[in-house]
C-alpha cells in the first residue's frame, strides 16, 4: 500500500537518527520512494552520502542551497511529498514546529508544507517529560500531527523511561496507517493482556510478574496497521496504547466475560499472562489474624483456559487464534505440545527465566510455532516483535 508514495523524511540530530537507515530501507522495500532531509546536528549523526545512498535520492540539507532551489525550491519539495515524517523528531525540532519557527531548511518546509506531518519522537526523558515539550506535544496533537512513539526504554544516555524513539517497523506502520488504513483497515482483532489478579479477600490478591509490555505493543501495532483492535486487560504497569478499545479486568474469570463480550474477531492473540488457579475459598471480609496463631489455608480451584475456550468455539471462532507460551525450559517442545492442547493457530512461545529479563523487561525473544514449524526470531525490543507479529497477522488474514 506504500508503492508509489513519496515520502520526505526529516532527519532531526539525535542518536536515534542512526535508525533511519533502516527506516528508509524497510519503506523503499515496500516500494515508497524517500527524499530525505538531514538538519545540520543529524549530520553529526549520519553521514549524508550513507543517506543518499539509501534512498537512492539527492539529501537535502541547506535552505540557502542556490543550485536546489534552481533544481526544486522548498516549497515543490514540501508539496511533492505524500507525506512528511520527521524521525527522529528532537525537542528542538518540536518546539520549532510548535512555535512556527522557519530558519533553516526542515523547520522551513514543515512550515511550507500543505501534506500530513507523522512525528517519531526521541530524546531523553527528562527533556521528553519537560513542561516545554508536554506543552508542545499537545499543541502539535491539536495541529494535526501524527505522532508514533516514543516508547519506553533505555536510553543511550544510560537512563530509562519515555523517549526511545519508535522502532523503524513501527515508523512504518504508522506511515502506513497514515495513508488511510493500513493492511488492517476494516478488522477486529482482540488481544489480551497484562496478569490477571485474583482475590484472596477484598484486599490482597494473587498475581503475577506480567507487566503488560508485549501486549500493549501489540495492540498499538495492529492499531497502526488499521485494525480496530479490543484490548482486554489485566492490572498492568504499562498503560494501554491511545485508539483502542481499553476493557479492564481483574480476574480469570472477570476476563473471559470480557473476552466472550468483545467476539466476534478476525484475529484473536492472547498475550495475558492469566492465573492458572484461583483462590476457591476466598474471604468476603478482610481476613484476621488468629489469637490462636492458626495460619489460614488456601485452596485453589482451576481458572477457565481462555485460550482454549477460544480456539474450540465452534461457530464464532476468530479465523486466527494466537497464544503466547510463557516457559522457563524446553521451549520448543512444550510449546508445541501446548500449540495443539490449546487447539490455537499459533503460539509465540518465550523463554521467561528470570536470567533472560524477558518478564518485565524490555526485550523479547520468541519462538513463532505454527503449521510450518517453528521459527526462532532473534531477541529484540518487545515494540519491534510487536510491529512484526502484527504484520504477520495482517498476511495471514488478507
Ligand atoms: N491462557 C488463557 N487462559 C488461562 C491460561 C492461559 O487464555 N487460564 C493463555 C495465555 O494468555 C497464553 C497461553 O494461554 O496465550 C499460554 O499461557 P501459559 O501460562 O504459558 O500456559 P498454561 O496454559 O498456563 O500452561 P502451563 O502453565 O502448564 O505452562
Amino acid at each position: 500500500m506504500l508503492a508509489g508514495k513519496k515520502i520526505l523524511l526529516i532527519i532531526g540530530g539525535g542518536i536515534a537518527a542512526y535508525k533511519s537507515h533502516e527506516t528508509i530501507r524497510r519503506l523503499r522495500e515496500r516500494g515508497a520512494s524517500v527524499v530525505p532531509v538531514l538538519t545540520r546536528a543529524a549530520e553529526e549523526f549520519v553521514t549524508p552520502l550513507s543517506v543518499s545512498a539509501l534512498a537512492g535520492e539527492k539529501v537535502y540539507r541547506d535552505l540557502f542551497d542556490l543550485t536546489d532551489e534552481a533544481e526544486m525550491g522548498h516549497i515543490q519539495l514540501s508539496r511533492a511529498a505524500d507525506l512528511v515524517v520527521v524521525a527522529p523528531a528532537t525537542a528542538d525540532l518540536m518546539a520549532k514546529m510548535a512555535a512556527g519557527l522557519a530558519n533553516d531548511l526542515a523547520s522551513t518546509l514543515l512550515m511550507a508544507t500543505d501534506k500530513r506531518v507523522l512525528i517519531a519522537p526521541a530524546m531523553n526523558v527528562r527533556m521528553w517529560d519537560h513542561p516545554a515539550t508536554q506543552r508542545n506535544r499537545a499543541q502539535l496533537a491539536s495541529d494535526g500531527v501524527l505522532y508514533v512513539g516514543p516508547n519506553e526504554g533505555d536510553m543511550a544516555c544510560g537512563e530509562f523511561g519515555a523517549g526511545r524513539m519508535a522502532e523503524p517497523l513501527e515508523i512504518v506502520a504508522a506511515i502506513e496507517g497514515a495513508f488511510g488504513g493500513g493492511p488492517l483497515k476494516g478488522k477486529h482483532v482482540l488481544v489480551t493482556s497484562g496478569p490477571t489478579h485474583e482475590p484472596i479477600d477484598p484486599v490482597r490478591y494473587i498475581a503475577n510478574r506480567s507487566s503488560g509490555a508485549q501486549g500493549a505493543a501489540l495492540a498499538a501495532a495492529l492499531r497502526d496497521l488499521g485494525a480496530r483492535v479490543s484490548f482486554v486487560t489485566g492490572p498492568a504497569d504499562v498503560p494501554p496504547p491511545a485508539g483502542v478499545d481499553v476493557i479492564r479486568v481483574q480476574s480469570a474469570r472477570d476476563m473471559l466475560t470480557a473476552v466472550e463480550a468483545a467476539l466476534p474477531a478476525d484475529a484473536a492473540v492472547f498475550a495475558a499472562a492469566v492465573a492458572d488457579w484461583r483462590v476457591a475459598n476466598a474471604a468476603g471480609q478482610k481476613m484476621k489474624k488468629d489469637a490462636s496463631g492458626t495460619l489460614p489455608v488456601l485452596e485453589f480451584a482451576e481458572n477457565p483456559d481462555i485460550l482454549r475456550h477460544v480456539s474450540q468455539l465452534g461457530q464464532g471462532r476468530p479465523s486466527l487464534v494466537v497464544g503466547f507460551a510463557a516457559e522457563t525450559e524446553k521451549v520448543v517442545e512444550h510449546a508445541t505440545a501446548k500449540r495443539a492442547r490449546k487447539g490455537c493457530d499459533w503460539i509465540v512461545a518465550n523463554d521467561v527465566s528470570p536470567e533472560t529479563g524477558i518478564m518485565g523487561g524490555r526485550e523479547n525473544a520468541v519462538v513463532i510455532i505454527s503449521d510450518a514449524g517453528a521459527e526462532s526470531w532473534p531477541r529484540m525490543d518487545k515494540n519491534e516483535v510487536a510491529a512484526r507479529l502484527a504484520a504477520r497477522i495482517a498476511e495471514a488474514l488478507a
